[in-house]
């Protein structure tokens, strides 16, 4: 076991261990029913778990219903949807992976349409051609995301106090369904990213001004979620590292928030990037390989908290040299998985951890081996 290529080497966070360092990244697949994970959801989460990943995560969960980015989004904001999450649950776990789940509320970014059927604010439009009526938006301040975007409700400080129940809320509700690790979406433009950036945070409260009270609202969400997330499950929380823009976020904020995240409780700052404003958006940020794990290696080094990279990340021996290098703890990978869910297993026998195949499941990693014993010059088995 001592010779396992790092990326292979099992990880344990408080009461969970994962078996690889290999973890999906949460992915919204918008197809869910008033926020009720379909049979898509299933396949989808089979397929990833199966694959052989060590955390499978569930797309961003909305804690509320005006939380969702699209009609699509998967919720958590009641009871009701606690059995269909249990089921993805038990499926992940029943292949050997760890299951997770993300928690988040879009804010200014809510009230979308799905990618594929435009990607941009709901319009009437929508509701006409497909019942997908838009809905009223919150966020610190009352700044749309983007020309074009819907105008969000400033949200009060009662309001603010209630979201932080919300999570609270999910967060109990994911327990119930079975999942073991639960991360809190604070990147990408959503309401959490929202408050800490100054570019549409511009608060004058206890919720904003300097970097202090733009932290509050997160913070308080983390501790929420740490009450009633049991002590031996690990939390994670999703960062953008940056805003890509000069008079937004910067990394130096992120080194201070995981700092202020681990004494709360939080285990592993997942290290992504960008989403506040359309254009300004990582835009010094040239996309490369491994683009993002540099953040993650200096919030490590600086903040002492685990890490997860993520963010382009395609070959087995890249994925192995970050966690070798000490650069990150976890490697989540997204788009690749979706083209390979079979990834994480082919890696394994590419970096020398499986040679005989004997991760695959039994149906699939006995004609394999054998197979690659015989090279495609010998006698086929399957004669
Ligand atoms: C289809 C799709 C849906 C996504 N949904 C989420 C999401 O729900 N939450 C989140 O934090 N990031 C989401 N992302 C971002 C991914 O988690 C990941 O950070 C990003 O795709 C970069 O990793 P990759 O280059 O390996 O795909 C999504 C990405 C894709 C492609």
């Amino acid at each position: 076991m001592t010779d396992l290529p790092p990326l292979f080497a099992p990880f344990t966070l408080r009461g969970v261990t994962t078996r690889n360092r290999i973890v999906v990244s949460p992915m919204c697949q918008y197809s869910a029913l008033d926020g009720h994970v379909t049979e898509w959801h299933r396949d989808h989460h089979t397929a990833l778990a199966r694959g052989g990943a060590g955390i499978v995560f569930v797309e961003a969960t909305a804690v509320e219903a005006r939380g969702r980015i699209a009609h699509g989004d998967v919720g958590l904001w009641s009871d009701n949807h606690v059995v269909g999450l249990s089921e993805i649950a038990a499926v992940v776990a029943g292949y050997g992976a760890v299951p997770g789940i993300q928690i988040g509320h879009a804010g200014r970014k809510a009230s979308a349409q799905r990618p594929w059927e435009g990607n941009l604010a709901l319009t009437e439009a929508d509701e006409a051609a497909r019942g997908d009526a838009p809905w009223q938006t919150v966020a610190p301040s009352a700044i749309p995301y983007m020309d074009g975007w819907h105008a969000p409700a400033e949200l009060s400080d009662g309001d603010i106090l209630g979201l932080v129940d919300a999570f609270a809320a999910a967060a109990a509700r994911a327990l119930k369904a079975g999942f073991k690790v639960i991360e809190i979406h604070g990147a990408h433009g959503y309401l959490l990213h929202s408050f800490l950036s100054p570019i549409s945070n511009r608060r004058d409260d206890r919720w904003g001004g300097g970097r202090q009270g733009r932290m509050a609202f997160p913070l308080a969400v983390a501790e929420a979620v740490r009450g009633v997330w049991p002590q031996d499950l690990p939390l994670f929380f999703r960062v953008s590292s940056v805003d890509g823009s000069q008079d937004g976020w910067t990394i130096e904020d992120t080194v201070v928030l995981a700092g202020e995240l681990k004494g709360r409780g939080v285990d592993v700052l997942d290290c992504s990037s960008g989403g506040i404003a359309g254009a300004v958006t990582a835009a010094q940020v040239r996309r490369r390989q491994g683009f993002q794990v540099p953040w993650a290696a200096q919030v490590r080094r600086e903040a002492g908290i685990a890490t997860m990279a993520v963010g382009l990340i395609l070959d087995p021996d890249y994925a192995n040299a970050v966690v070798a290098d000490g650069a990150a703890d976890l490697v989540a990978m997204g788009r690749e998985l979706l083209a390979n869910p079979f990834w994480p297993l082919q890696a394994a026998v590419t970096l020398g951890a499986d040679p005989d195949y004997a991760r695959w499941p039994d149906p699939y990693g006995w004609w394999l081996t054998r197979r690659a014993r015989a090279g495609v010059e010998g006698r086929d088995p399957t004669q």
